[in-house]
């Protein structure tokens, strides 16, 4: 029976990472899968959750299932973390929330909710937009088309085209938002534009998903989520995935959270159930693990200080990087014009390489990137930056 099946090509992300390790050049450059990486190119477990951690494993005295929304202290903090203590939806208990293994099981879970609905709907994405939303959403069944986005001629936002597609859309269409930190681009909607979106969702009718991975990682906690909070005031319902991948650095303990804010308590109250019937469906529950330390973390005035002070810092060393590959670029003599990557927001730059420059400096320089030209910035260290901007000059 399984003659039928035959082997796939590796995943275009995580097939970088075996890609890297089989490497034997010692001075190879990691700057692929998305994950935050110290100067010795280490990912740690931030102090806050390692405290977090122990305490814990000190008091945990059962493993009995947690219950088809995962650890409650986890989904309350963590909507409120995205949306704010004063956020008039959570107050009038229009959010309903279920926590879920990572920000993908969120993405799934919002889309198997999209794809219950009696009207078809589509799901329009950024172009371009993190390669696995294509599966996670098409897989559902769901119709997923893209709007424009970037612009590769300044690695900014073709604002000007994405405004004008968002306006033909209606109450069947579902528009997929970065809520910070664009993947793979790190080019960011300003605030105004997130208000110009909003303005058109409301007007328009159509519902916006927002994916927000990288909270924290851009400008601060807040500054990243503004635009998903005046979003979130100023239109009835949308769709919110969240992830602790980054922000607190539990990407193997997949924990994340979906949100879904409706019309009113009742609408909530309708929709946590089907929320928990379809990872009921698929998964049966969450696994609880990481929801129990970022709900100790997010609950301990000091351990939550820590944890943002780490935060604080990660964001600092990737926009220092920003600016010394920028300055190394200068420095090597590229006349291309790359001052992008110091205003693009997150762990991502795109470098806007064509396959072959990026097959290039691959195969002879053993820097890797995803095959988009995207760069993981903080896979970049002080040592390697001359390298890597030499390297640059070298394919341009
Ligand atoms: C990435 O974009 O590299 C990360 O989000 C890791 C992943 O799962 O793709």
């Amino acid at each position: 029976m399984f003659d039928q099946l035959e082997a796939l090509p590796a995943d275009p992300l995580l097939g970088l990472i075996s890609a890297f390790q089989n490497d034997n050049n010692p001075q190879k450059v990691d700057l692929g899968v998305g994950v935050y990486r110290d100067e010795k190119g280490h990912t740690p477990i931030m102090a806050a959750i390692q405290k977090a951690a122990r305490q814990h494993l000190e008091t945990e005295d059962s493993k009995t299932y947690i219950g088809p929304g995962g650890v409650i202290g986890f989904v309350e903090s963590m909507k409120k973390l995205v949306l704010s203590d004063a956020s008039n939806a959570i107050r009038e208990n229009r959010v309903a929330g279920l926590q879920s293994p990572g920000g993908c099981g969120a993405l799934r879970v919002g889309a198997e909710l999209l794809n219950r609905l009696e009207s078809e709907v589509t799901v329009w994405v950024s172009d371009p937009t993190w390669a696995n939303h294509i599966p996670l959403i098409s897989s559902t069944g769901l119709a997923i088309k893209s709007y424009p986005y970037f612009n590769p001629e300044n690695g900014g936002i073709n604002f000007d085209a994405m405004r004008d597609k968002l306006a033909t859309l209606g109450s069947n269409d579902i528009v997929l938002l970065h809520g910070c930190c664009h993947n793979p681009t790190g080019a960011d909607l300003s605030f105004e534009q997130w208000q110009e979106v909003t303005t058109l969702a409301a007007k328009r009718g159509f519902i916006p998903f927002v994916d927000i991975a990288y909270q924290g990682l851009g400008d601060g906690l807040n500054e990243d989520v503004q635009g998903v909070r005046y979003l979130s005031e100023n239109v009835e319902e949308l769709l919110i995935a969240t992830s602790c991948s980054k922000n607190f650095g539990l990407y193997r303990e997949r924990t994340g959270a979906l949100f879904v804010q409706t019309k009113s308590a009742a609408q909530a109250n309708a929709i946590q159930t089907q929320i928990q019937d379809i990872a009921r469906a698929i998964y049966s529950m969450s696994p609880a693990y990481g929801g129990f330390l970022v709900d100790r973390v997010l609950a301990d005035d000091s351990l939550r200080l820590e944890w943002q002070s780490e935060l604080n810092a990660m964001a600092a060393r990737v926009k220092t990087l920003r600016s010394g590959l920028l300055e190394r670029i200068k420095q090597v003599g590229i006349e291309q014009d790359f001052e992008f990557v110091v205003a693009q927001k997150g762990m991502f730059s795109m470098l806007g390489l064509s396959p072959e420059q990026v097959a290039r400096l691959r195969n002879e320089y053993s820097i890797y990137m995803a095959g988009s030209s995207r760069i993981n910035v903080a896979g970049l260290n002080t040592q390697c930056l001359d390298y890597v901007a030499k390297a640059l000059k070298a394919v341009l």
